[in-house]
């Protein structure tokens, strides 16, 4: 089994990563932490205690973090999650208690007790991981490997198209917190970058048929996912917009399902027009290879990636 954290800001498609986590044989979730970002790290705190607590797995650890990005005020998100900040499935209050270690100091002490083994899983702004490493620098060797959803490369339409940062060209978790984004990329720990040219690609859809079967199934995680594409689809937005975080989780699972390349990336952090892009350099010459090297997600089995999903959710 993968050691796993998922640093997280539930939202719907975070909560929905939480469920495919959980739920994975493949996976051990070590803990959940959460994060600033679609929502304040207080409701974040409480959604993914929500969701543990649907699930029965009380047992996991829910650790705080970060209430703010590193240097810069939160911005508000365009794309709403709610007002529960999931989709409006009105889970009950949670009742288990948040960890007694707040979401740093809990992945720091969680990746020097197994030093090697703890893959990081970022379906938020990835604070409370930069946070980490410039409070522990050492757990940088410890780390096999981050799985990310993260920037937009602009190696396809959707990558821009349906940018969800708030500038032109951004991804929401880059754009909300860029210091930290830039902090992670050069960390030198391997990165996996599954950006919005993958992770909302308009090939990640839920049919009706699909709905109806969620719907029917009588189970409270698949009427939780069925809601969330029925709330984002009364605002006008594709299926992919409830499942965008789970792609990271999905990949965890099973790597053969995203083609990734090895690209050099930079993160913007200057204010304006640019703020929050990770910019790639593909160029055949004069390639900027002091920025670092990254996997960046370029293709996507998305009829896998929703069997996966649907089989979890299902299970
Ligand atoms: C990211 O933005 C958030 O709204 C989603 O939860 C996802 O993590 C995609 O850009
Ligand atoms: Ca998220």
């Amino acid at each position: 089994m993968r050691k796993i954290i998922l640093d997280c800001d539930p939202g719907m498609d975070d909560s929905m990563a939480i469920v495919m986590a959980v739920k994975a044989e493949e996976l051990d979730v070590l803990a959940v932490t959460t994060v600033n970002g679609n929502y304040p790290v207080d409701v974040t705190s409480k959604n993914a205690r929500k969701v543990l607590e649907l699930l029965g797995r009380t047992e996991i650890p829910v650790a705080r973090g970060m209430a703010a990005p590193m240097i810069r005020k939160s911005p508000s998100d365009p794309f709403t999650h709610g007002e529960d900040g999931q989709a409006e499935a009105n889970l009950p209050e949670p009742v288990m208690k948040l960890a007694d270690l707040d979401a740093v100091d809990l992945i720091i002490e969680l990746v020097k007790a197994n030093p090697g083994e703890v893959t990081l899983i970022a379906t938020g702004p990835m604070s409370n991981l930069a946070m980490a490493m410039v409070k522990a620098p050492e757990i940088k060797d410890m780390i096999p490997e981050i799985i990310a959803i993260s920037g937009a490369f602009g190696l396809n339409d959707y990558a821009f198209l349906n940018a969800t940062g708030d500038t032109p060209q951004s991804e929401w978790n880059v754009y909300v917190d860029p210091e930290a984004a830039k902090i992670v990329y050069e960390s030198g720990v391997p990165l996996v970058a599954l950006g919005l040219d993958v992770a909302t690609h308009f090939d990640v859809n839920i049919s009706d048929a699909e709905v109806k079967k969620l719907e029917e199934s009588g189970k409270k995680e698949a009427d939780f996912l069925a809601n969330a594409i029925h709330f984002v689809n009364k605002r006008g937005f594709e299926a992919y917009c409830a499942v965008i975080d789970c792609m990271a989780v999905a990949y965890a699972i099973d790597p053969t399902l995203v083609e990734t390349m090895e690209a050099h990336v930079g993160v913007e952090t200057k204010d304006g027009l640019t703020l929050g892009m990770t910019v790639i350099d593909r160029r055949h010459h004069f390639v900027w290879e002091h920025l670092p090297l990254v996997k960046v997600g370029c293709k996507a089995d998305c009829a896998r990636f929703l069997q996966l999903l649907l089989e979890l959710v299902l299970k």
